[in-house]
C-alpha cells in the first residue's frame, strides 16, 4: 500500500512539474523571440528615419562611388544599427536586381537570397516586413541617386535569440531535474502523512476482525482520513456493544435453560419418590398417609403444569405470537373482580384486606384477561409474601391519561439489591420460601411483558422487612396512543 500511494503521488507531482515547466518554457521562449524581433525593427526604423543618416545616404547615392560611400556610412553607424558581422550584417545591393555590391560580410554577401523585403525595395518601397517563422529578419530600403538605384539591406540571422532560447531551455531542463528531486522527497513526505493514519486504521481493523476492540484510532485531523478514523471508532464501539449484547443474551439463554431444567426436575423428583414409596408399600400403607402422598403428587404435577404453561406464555410473548385481544373495558371492574377473587385466600391468611378506588375511572383499551393476569399476580404476591395477619391495600385511580393500580403490603419486603431483578425470569428473592408457596418466579416477568405490550409501566418500591408497593400504570387509549 505504502509503495503504491507513494508511486502515485510522485507520478502526479512529476507530471505537474513537467506540465508547468513546459508551459512556462514555451511562453518564455516565445516572449524572448518576439521581444528580440520587435527590438530589431524598432531599432532599424529609428536609425533610418533619423534625418542625419538618411540624408547622408541619399547624398552618397549621388556620388560616383555611391556603393562604397554608403557602405562607409553604414560602417560608421554600426553601433546604432547593432551590426556585429557575426549575427547582423549590412549590405549594399543593386536597386534593380537585388544583386550584392558590397557589405560587411563579403563571403556571405554574394549568396544572399532575394527576400520579400528585397523585392519590396526593388519595387521602390521600404521593406520592413517580418515573419517570425523565418530563421532571419531583415530590412531593405531603396535609395535612388544620380549614380543609380541601390538597396540598403540589413539582415540578422537570429542567432542571438536562438542562443538565448537554448540557454533558457537548459535552465528549464535543470529546473525540471531539481523539481524531480523535490517530487520524490515531497512524495515521500506526503505519502507518509497519508499512509501512517491509514496503516493505524488497518491495524485497528485487523484487531477488530480478530475480536479485539481495545484499540481506537487516534486522529484528530479534520480531513477525510480523520473523518474515516472517527467513523471507524464509532463503528468499532457499536460492534463492541452489539457483541456484548449478544454475549449477554447468550448468557441469559443458558441461565434460562438451566433454570427451566432445574425447576422441572424438582417436582418430577418428588412425584417419582412419592409414587415409588406408594408402589413399594402396596397395601401395607395406611389410607391417611396414602392420601397425603397422593395429594403431594397432585400438587407437584399442578406445579409442573403451571411452570410449563407460564413458559409457554413467555415464549409466545417473546415470539410475538400471542394475539392480544384489545377491547374497551372497565379497568375499575377488573380491579374489583381480582380483589374479590383473592378475598377468600386473604381471609384464610387473616390479612387486613382493603380496596379503594377513585370515583369516575374511565374505560380503557387493552386485553382484559391479560391485564387481570397482571393484577392477580401483584395481589397474590402481596398475599404470599406477607406473614399471616398482615395489611394489604389495593388502590386504583386515574392520572395524566393513564389508569393505575397499586398493591401495598407490610410483608417481608424485597432487599434493595434484588428489586432490580424481580422482573427477571425465575428470579425469586428466597427460593425455598417462594417454592413452598408455589411460586416459580415467572409471574412478574410475564406481567412485565404484558404491560410493555400495553405501552404501560410497572414500578416497585420495597423495603426489606417493612413491605412492598407495586404499581401498574396503563394508558387509557391502549398501546397506540
Ligand atoms: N409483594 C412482595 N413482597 C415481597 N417479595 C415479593 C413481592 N412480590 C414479589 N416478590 C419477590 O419477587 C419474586 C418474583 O415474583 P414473581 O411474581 O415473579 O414470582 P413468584 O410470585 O415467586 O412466582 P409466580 O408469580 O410465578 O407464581 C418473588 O419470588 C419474591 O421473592
Ligand atoms: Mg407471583
Amino acid at each position: 500500500m505504502t509503495k503504491s500511494i507513494y508511486t502515485k503521488l510522485v507520478a502526479i507531482i512529476i507530471v505537474l512539474i513537467l506540465a508547468l515547466m513546459a508551459v512556462v518554457g514555451a511562453f518564455l521562449m516565445r516572449g524572448v523571440r518576439n521581444f528580440y524581433i520587435n527590438e530589431f525593427y524598432t531599432q532599424m526604423r529609428e536609425a533610418f528615419s533619423g534625418a542625419v543618416m538618411a540624408g547622408d545616404l541619399r547624398d552618397a547615392a549621388d556620388e560616383p562611388d555611391a556603393a562604397a560611400r554608403m557602405a562607409d556610412i553604414l560602417r560608421a553607424n554600426s553601433g546604432q544599427l547593432g551590426i556585429n558581422t557575426g549575427t547582423r550584417n549590412y549590405y549594399i545591393l543593386d536597386g534593380l536586381t537585388g544583386a550584392y555590391i558590397t557589405g560587411s560580410d563579403p563571403v556571405a554577401g554574394p549568396q544572399l537570397a532575394v527576400t520579400r523585403n528585397i523585392l519590396t525595395a526593388i519595387d521602390g518601397s521600404e521593406g520592413y516586413a517580418s515573419n517570425s517563422s523565418d530563421d532571419y529578419m531583415d530590412v531593405a530600403l531603396p535609395i535612388r541617386g544620380e549614380s543609380g538605384s541601390f538597396i540598403i539591406y540589413i539582415i540578422d540571422n537570429k542567432e542571438t535569440v536562438s542562443n538565448l532560447n537554448a540557454e533558457i531551455f537548459n535552465i528549464i531542463i535543470e529546473a525540471i531535474g531539481i523539481g524531480l528531486l523535490f517530487a520524490i522527497l515531497l512524495g515521500l513526505l506526503l505519502a507518509k502523512t497519508m499512509v501512517t493514519p491509514i496503516q493505524s486504521l488497518t491495524k485497528a481493523a485487523e484487531k477488530v476482525a480478530a475480536g479485539d476492540f481495545s484499540e481506537s484510532v487516534e486522529n484528530e485531523s479534520r480531513d477525510e482520513i480523520g473523518v474515516l478514523s472517527r467513523t471507524f471508532n464509532d463503528m468499532a464501539g457499536q460492534l463492541e456493544r452489539n457483541i456484548e449484547d449478544l454475549q449477554h443474551a447468550e448468557q441469559m439463554r443458558k441461565e434460562f435453560v438451566a433454570n427451566v431444567s432445574h425447576e422441572l426436575r424438582t417436582p418430577v423428583t418428588s412425584i417419582r419418590s412419592y409414587a415409588e414409596t406408594l408402589c413399594d408399600a402396596g397395601k401395607t400403607m395406611d389410607p391417611e398417609t396414602e392420601q397425603r402422598f397422593l395429594e403431594v403428587i397432585v400438587r407437584e404435577s399442578d406445579r409442573m403444569t403451571k411452570i410449563v404453561q407460564d413458559l409457554l406464555t413467555l415464549s409466545r410473548l417473546d415470539a410475538g405470537s400471542i394475539a392480544f385481544d384489545f377491547q374497551t373495558f372497565s379497568f375499575e371492574k377488573s380491579v374489583r373482580d381480582v380483589y374479590n377473587a383473592q378475598l377468600l385466600e386473604a381471609q384464610k391468611r387473616r390479612h387486613n384486606f382493603g380496596l379503594e378506588i377513585e370515583d369516575g375511572m374511565p374505560e380503557i383499551r387493552g386485553d382484559r384477561a391479560r391485564v387481570e393476569q397482571v393484577l392477580i399476580n401483584m395481589l397474590s404476591n402481596a398475599i404470599k409474601y406477607t406473614p399471616d395477619g398482615g395489611r394489604i391495600r389495593m388502590t386504583a385511580g386515574t392520572k395524566d391519561g393513564c389508569v393505575w393500580c397499586t398493591v401495598r403490603d407490610n410483608g417481608i419486603g424485597i432487599p434493595k439489591g434484588d428489586i432490580d431483578h424481580v422482573f427477571e425470569r425465575f428470579y425469586r428473592v428466597d427460593k425455598a420460601r417462594s417454592r413452598e408457596s408455589g411460586g416459580t418466579g415467572l409471574g412478574l416477568s410475564i406481567a412485565y411483558e404484558i404491560v410493555q405490550r400495553h405501552n404501560g409501566r410497572m414500578e416497585i418500591h420495597s423495603q426489606k422487612g417493612k413491605g412492598t408497593a407495586i404499581t401498574v400504570t396503563l394508558p387509557v387509549g391502549g398501546p397506540d396512543e
